[in-house]
């Protein structure tokens, strides 16, 4: 299959996306930008077009989709939602919303199995990309996991998802590159005793500290067999081909003879020596100077598919702060250095 990518700018993304749309409803896959990483599209009601998504990806069924919608009032085309729950999801919904905030909902009996996993909840995002925004408009909700094959890392551009997909796909929208650059961070909500209960299924942009305002945000736990609760809970994820060698502090690395290494750094800033401590191929700062989250963020994942691509023999990684945004990136990271 040939992979088509089509740029969309300020002058054409409405006949970019009208283009998508037409794929969409044809029962194909379109890779489509949001401000969180790209997502691989498929119509959400049409539970061939989700299998291909799977396929595509070499997903595991068991792992179930996000399903996009345009906004709040297509919600419970997807979600059944009433009383005291439906008062707390407006509530996020009117904070978060178009953002880059996953909440997880009891299911509407019109979505497919196929796109939950078999669960009896559906995970509902909506999107602040102008693209994802106007086809979900136009077409209804589209099921969009990230658009990268499964355990690897996700794309924040358009040409990662073609090093990702090309050739199992026949679109790719190009609609520049990802402004928050980590995946949405997923809740379950649900109605407690005395306030809401959201449970943290994956740190994301929106964060924890965010979230307390509308309820108890406890931390997931595990359900009992290997499956995972959300995907980010895999031990193992957004895992680059090289090793991945997190070290706490990066001064102490000892290179072993002969080893050609990379450096993942938070500041790029010398703290002890450790920038000089080896002579590195090549060194990808997050944040440069500032420390800034938000930036390191926006960099993480494209920064980390840099280095995969230097045929070097591992990545050695710097934290970053542990809380707030970072708590997210410090998330990815673990997943990515787990062996
Ligand atoms: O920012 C994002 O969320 C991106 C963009 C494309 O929207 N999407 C994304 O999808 O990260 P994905 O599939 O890579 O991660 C979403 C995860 C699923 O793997 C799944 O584990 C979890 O959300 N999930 C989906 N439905 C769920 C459900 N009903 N209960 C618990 N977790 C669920
Ligand atoms: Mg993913």
């Amino acid at each position: 299959m040939q992979t088509r990518v089509e740029i969309a700018d300020f002058e054409n993304w409405r006949a970019v996306a009208e283009d998508a749309a037409k794929v969409l409803k044809g029962g194909e896959l379109v890779a489509l930008p949001t401000e969180t990483v790209y997502g691989l599209g498929a119509d959400a009601f049409n539970a061939d077009a989700v299998a291909k998504v799977f396929e595509a990806k070499g997903r595991p069924s068991f792992d179930p989709l996000i399903v996009h919608i345009a906004g709040i009032r297509d919600l419970q085309r997807v979600a059944v939602v009433s009383g005291e729950l439906e008062v707390v999801v407006r509530q996020l919904a009117k904070a978060f919303w178009p953002g880059p905030l996953t909440m997880v909902l009891p299911k509407h009996e019109d979505v497919p199995d196929l796109v939950t996993s078999g669960l009896p909840t559906v995970a509902v995002r909506v999107s602040k990309h102008e693209v994802m925004r106007l086809l979900t408009k136009e077409l209804g909700p589209i099921a969009a996991p990230s658009a990268n094959r499964f355990g690897r890392i996700s794309p924040t551009s358009a040409s990662a998802v073609l090093a990702e997909l090309e050739g199992r796909i026949p679109l790719i929208v190009d609609g520049g590159a990802s402004s928050n650059g980590l995946e949405s961070t997923i809740i379950a909500v649900e109605v407690g005793e005395k306030r809401p209960v959201l449970r943290l299924l994956r740190p994301g942009p929106v964060t924890r500290e965010e979230l307390q305002k509308f309820g108890k945000v406890p931390r997931a736990g595990r359900v009992t067999d290997d499956r995972p609760e959300a995907p980010g809970s895999l031990d193992s994820h957004y895992a680059p081909e090289i090793p991945v060698l997190l070290h706490d502090s990066p001064e102490e690395f000892e290179p072993e003879d002969g080893k050609r290494y990379a450096l993942l750094s938070y500041r790029g800033e010398a703290r002890d020596g450790y920038l000089d401590r080896h002579d590195w191929v090549r060194v990808e700062v997050l944040s440069p100077g500032k420390g800034k989250l938000a930036e390191a963020a926006v960099r993480f994942f494209h920064s980390l598919r840099n280095l995969d691509a230097e045929g070097i023999d591992a990545i050695v990684a710097e934290p970053v702060s542990d809380v707030g945004l970072g708590s997210a990136i410090m998330d990815r990271l673990r997943r990515a250095a787990f062996r």
